[in-house]
């Protein structure tokens, strides 16, 4: 027997990407159904309630009338080891990796304390509407395999790998170009493909990786082209003038990841700030993602991501909360700080897009959009219900909204785990979120 269960309220699904094409259009790339089949933990169709009852009699009825149902959130790019100093005060990226980040993480040395943040940060994702994170680990093993535990036990689709630095950090984090390479080789063989887990190989950014370990890494990632890689690329002036003496004969800071074979379509840059028109071009002829941080991007003082500048590039572009240098665990968040950044560079973004930018451009981005981003026939059944009216402040404006957009665009930009009524991970509902 088949495990159906039907859920009906405004189920969301996305025929066509939203982003390429004007925001005006971005609504007829969306539909709205009235109910969806969840069969075996995957989508099996969205229609009218009475169809889908017709096909599966036995199904279990989740009543969800008048609240959103779209696919689970995709963050492409976090930390989850920060996630007890997210929200430290004052500092710009280098102070704040020495002084908050750099001590914190050399606290995951202990397994226990990995596990137990590990645990910490799945609760606070799924309770956030996250069903899938991408996330940097430390450079102790340990700390990658307590996020893939934790996110196995959970029944997640997840992608994480150790950081990789051998230089320009404390001793106790620093591995070695060896021995960078072969913990992520060991790594990668015990997690990559068990169950709906990805390794990720993880050289943490330019500064802190000699050239010989970029090399051992982009060597590594040729070995298993099926792997994602990411790290950082130009989120602060200062950082860029740093890599500019550490890596004098580089054409610019995307040329030292290029250099050694860490550049292609399985590359994840986060920020990617600021980039020269070469840059910009090398990474839209090489299909690498664009991860747009944008709470972090304020948070720390980074800069602007010009989302219309690098759409009308061709880039691939996911969205990503970048805790703990990002400010909150909310995709909501992040979609709002999305469209307030696009604002001031003269872009609305609609709300189809920002949905989409936190649910199918995401799985694009991890090449999972087979998988993942979307409620359609196939797809795996990771859905976040969004209660539309959850605060005072939500309902108030929710009840003078004309449209299905302007019903939602309020809880885009004012809510968070309240706004969460349910997560489904692969047709389960998750019991605390
Ligand atoms: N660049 C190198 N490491 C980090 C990090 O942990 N967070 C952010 N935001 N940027 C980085
Ligand atoms: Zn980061």
């Amino acid at each position: 027997m088949p495990r159906d269960t039907i859920l009906t309220g405004h189920v969301l699904s996305f025929d066509a990407d939203p982003l390429r094409g004007p925001a005006t259009g971005a609504s007829d790339c969306a539909r709205l159904s009235e109910a969806v089949l969840i069969r075996d933990g995957r989508v099996a169709a969205t229609g009218a309630l009475a169809d889908l009852r017709a096909r599966a009699p036995g199904a279990t009825l989740r009543r969800h009338d008048g609240h959103l149902i779209c696919a689970g959130f995709i963050d492409a790019h976090a930390h989850y080891p920060q996630t007890a100093i997210i929200a430290s005060w004052g500092k710009r990226l280098i102070d704040w990796l020495n002084d908050y980040t750099f001590p914190e993480e050399m606290r995951l040395c202990d397994p226990e304390y990995a596990a137990r943040i590990a645990e910490r940060y799945f609760d606070l994702t799924l309770s956030h509407g996250t069903t899938t994170t991408v996330s940097f680990c430390t450079s102790h093993p340990a700390s990658v395999d307590a996020f893939f535990t934790a996110a196995r036990a959970r029944g997640l689709r997840a992608a994480a790998g150790k950081t990789c630095m051998d230089r320009n950090a404390p001793a106790d984090l620093c591995d070695s170009a060896q021995s960078a390479h072969d913990d992520s080789a060991a790594l990668l063989a015990r997690w990559h493909g068990v169950d709906r887990l990805s390794y990720v190989i993880t050289p943490r950014f330019a500064p802190t990786s000699s050239a010989a370990q970029l090399d051992a890494l982009g060597a590594l990632w040729a070995a298993h082209p099926d792997c994602l890689m990411q790290t950082h690329l130009s989120e602060q002036t200062e950082e860029i003038a740093w890599v500019k003496r550490l890596f004098p004969k580089a054409r610019d800071y995307l040329d030292v990841y290029e250099s050694h074979g860490l550049l292609g379509e399985r590359a994840l840059f986060g920020h990617a700030i600021h980039l020269a028109p070469r840059e910009t071009a090398r990474l839209a002829e090489s299909g690498a993602a664009l991860v747009h941080c944008p709470t972090s991007n304020s948070f720390i003082g980074s800069g602007l991501f010009d989302i219309d500048q690098r759409l009308a590039e061709g880039q691939r572009i996911g969205l990503a909360t970048d805790t703990g240098g990002g400010s909150s665990f909310s995709m909501l968040r992040t979609m709002a700080a999305a469209y307030e950044i696009a604002q001031l560079t003269g872009t609305a973004l609609h709300p189809a897009q920002l949905l989409w930018l936190a649910t199918g451009a995401g799985a694009a981005a991890l090449h999972m959009q087979g998988h993942i981003g979307n409620i359609a026939p196939g797809m795996e059944a990771d859905i976040v219900i969004l209660d539309l009216a959850s605060t005072p402040a939500i309902a108030q404006r929710h009840a003078r909204a004309d449209d299905i957009w302007e019903a939602i665009f309020p809880t885009i930009m004012m809510g968070d785990d309240r706004a969460i009524r349910a997560v489904l991970v692969a047709g389960e509902p998750v019991p605390s979120a």
